[in-house]
């Protein structure tokens, strides 16, 4: 039987933004028309999640409302940035504290038919909390046990923006040094794809640099070009993943009717003013 897996990204709900909500329910709908066996919210669940804990109750309450198996893993908007990053609101422990009292687990493992799925909280991978060294042991015991099941990987933010060797400390990816060590990890493990969010666009990478790498698009919002670069498809939606027993994999965006296609750029109301021809920093 093929495992049918619904990954939604970048959802950004908050009471405040009746807009994104719109666009959450009615991917609610359609998800369980089509009865999932499991929905996976690869971050950004929440607005302002960083900021306080209203917007996470929300969150937990709208995708308990689904009717449908999940499981979710912050992004930076839910428990704060990567510090490296510089903004006024890093991942600690405080934030991490919140997510974990709300939302629960900041990361997890489920196993189904051929396959073990890995969801890991990438905002704490380049912190000194001790769940961040906990979090790599976890990964590595998952990994270590997986016997014949391949490993399907969540995490927010992709593992890189173009190369696993670039060098840079930039907002849109995993930082550089937890990647190499993420890596390292998974180069010993029959890895069959990393789905990620975060960048607000659709782009399936197909197998580069001996992983199978997918950009979910967002759920809320995406980001015109006068203010985020397009480095793939700026569609809302998400993406169905079909898991075979035999480790087969498939995986396709999928664009739901009656989504409005917002645009931050011209929301000043949800993240401030975008600067303009510049990498927006609030996704
Ligand atoms: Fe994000
Ligand atoms: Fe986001």
């Amino acid at each position: 039987m093929t495992f049918r897996l619904a990954q939604i990204s970048d959802t950004h709900l908050s009471a405040a933004h009746p807009e994104f909500v719109a666009n959450f329910d009615r991917l609610a709908a359609h998800l369980r028309e089509r009865k999932f066996d499991l929905v996976v919210n690869t971050g950004d669940i929440s607005a302002h999640g960083e900021l306080a804990a209203d917007d996470l109750h929300f969150a937990l309450a709208r995708h308990q409302a689904l009717g449908l198996d999940w499981l979710a893993i912050p992004g930076n908007h839910d428990v704060g940035n990567d510090p490296a990053v510089g903004g006024k609101t890093p991942a600690d422990a405080p934030r991490l504290r919140r997510w974990l009292d709300i939302l629960g687990p900041d990361h997890f493992l489920r196993d189904i038919p051929g396959w073990r799925l890995i969801g890991l909280d990438t905002l704490i991978t380049d912190t000194d909390l001790p769940q961040a060294e906990a979090q790599f042991a976890f990964l590595q015991q998952a990994l270590d046990g997986a016997g014949s099941r391949r490993i399907g990987l969540f995490l927010h933010k992709p593992l890189c923006e173009q190369t696993m060797a670039e060098t840079i400390v930039t907002y849109w990816s995993v930082q550089e040094a937890p990647r190499h060590r993420m890596l390292a990890l998974l180069r010993q493990a029959n890895v069959g794809f990393v789905a990620s969010g975060h960048v607000h666009q659709w782009r399936d990478r197909g197998h580069s640099e001996g992983l199978r790498q997918v950009w979910a698009p967002a759920v809320a919002f995406m980001v015109g070009d006068t203010w985020q670069h397009a480095v793939g498809e700026k569609r809302l939606g998400y993406v169905e993943h079909l898991l075979y027993a035999d480790g087969r994999h498939e995986c396709q965006m999928v664009e739901v009717e009656g989504l409005v296609r917002n645009d931050l750029g011209l929301m000043p109301h949800a993240y401030g003013p975008q600067p303009v021809l510049a990498v927006a920093e609030s996704v």
